[in-house]
């Protein structure tokens, strides 16, 4: 008896660890401001510029995406490596990442060597949430620092061009369902699209329609105007527009803009496209608070892909580049 319970005590031990690798709170103890100071450093450079919240939401989903969200996103090239930095889906879309840099220079100075970068990142994700009117979530925290980071990997990431089937390929691949990848969208509320990631959708869409027919056409209107062609036909790869009418505003519109037909990207107009996941929008669309709860709980699972934890990888001192 004394045996089965010993047996079953370390069954269920196992199995907690396993699921429960990292913790909420993580940090509490080992370097007690870490939380506070994140949360200052996202709030110093959200109030100078808006966009650094979408950024940093957006650059959690791009660390998990390729290799977990180990941080590795952060690591720069080099002359032998060309990083996931560098990689198509990154580039110049890519911002925020300094206020990750500034929160690390001070919580290396607080506690040296205990704060990873993947978990500045999955803090500073849910801040940019908060600040923005979203509902937090607690963030669960203990992730170290991977090592690797190849451009070639942002394959991982689905693209704009890509249809309902295609991304939710995408999120089956990292164990995330339909649902929740419908959920996560809504991360589309804020922020804002380079022309190049739908200018397809103005000018050049199909033989038979030079523009998408499943774009509003007043929005088409708009769009033309802000992202026009130039001499040679092509869009100037640096002009952006915001995602929707409340690109600092976390709430649900988005679900109610692609039942009109007013997103910018493809893969933001696919999500209706079968009838589940047409139901699962109109719910979102008309109900704020399940949204909220919903996206709330697949960015914790999301945060927790692949994660590195224990002795894994390493804390690194510099976000940038890989610990000598
Ligand atoms: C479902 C598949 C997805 C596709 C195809 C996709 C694609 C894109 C594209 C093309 C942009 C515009 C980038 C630019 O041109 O500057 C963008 C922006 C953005 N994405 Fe996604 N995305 C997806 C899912 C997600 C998820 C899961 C999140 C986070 C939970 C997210 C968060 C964001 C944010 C916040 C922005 C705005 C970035 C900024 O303002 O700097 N996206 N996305
Ligand atoms: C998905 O789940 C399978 C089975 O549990 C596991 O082997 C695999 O590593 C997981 N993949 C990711 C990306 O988490």
């Amino acid at each position: 008896m004394a045996l089965l319970a010993a047996l079953l005590a370390t069954v269920l031990c196992l199995s907690s660890q396993i699921k429960a690798q990292l913790v909420v709170g993580f940090y509490n103890s080992r370097c007690p401001r870490a939380e506070s100071i994140i949360w200052e450093e996202v709030l110093k450079a959200f109030l100078k510029d808006k966009g650094i919240a979408p950024g940093l939401v957006r650059a959690h989903f791009h660390d998990c995406f390729v290799r977990g969200c180990d941080g590795s996103l952060f690591i720069d090239s080099t002359p032998t490596n060309v990083a996931e930095k560098d990689g198509p889906p990154n580039g110049i879309t890519l911002r925020g990442l300094e206020v990750v840099d500034n929160a690390k220079a001070r919580l290396e100075a607080e506690c040296k060597g205990v704060v990873s970068c993947a978990d500045i990142l999955a803090y500073a994700a849910s801040d940019s949430v908060v600040i923005t009117g979203g509902r937090g979530w607690g963030v669960p925290a203990g992730r170290r620092d991977g090592r690797i980071s190849r451009a070639a990997e942002t394959i991982d990431i689905p693209g704009p061009f890509q249809n309902l089937d295609q991304i939710t390929q995408a999120f089956a691949k990292k164990n995330m369902t339909q649902d929740e990848m419908i959920a996560l969208s809504g991360a589309h509320t804020i922020g804002r699209s380079h022309c190049t990631s739908f200018s397809n959708r103005l000018y050049d869409f199909s033989p038979a329609n030079s523009q998408d027919p499943s774009l509003d056409r007043f929005l088409a209107a708009l769009l033309k105007i802000q992202c026009p062609q130039g001499p040679q036909g092509d869009v100037d790869p640096n002009l952006v527009v915001p995602m929707n009418r409340s690109p600092a505003l976390f709430e649900n519109s988005y679900y109610r803009d692609i039942l009109a037909h007013r997103v910018v990207l493809t893969s933001d107009q696919t999500l209706i496209t079968s009838p589940e996941s047409l139901s699962e929008v109109r719910e979102y669309a008309f109900n704020e608070r399940e949204w909220q709860e919903d996206f709330a709980d697949a960015m914790v699972k999301m945060s927790q892909i692949e994660v590195l934890t224990g002795t894994a990888g390493e804390i690194r001192s510099n976000c940038r580049v890989i610990n000598p």
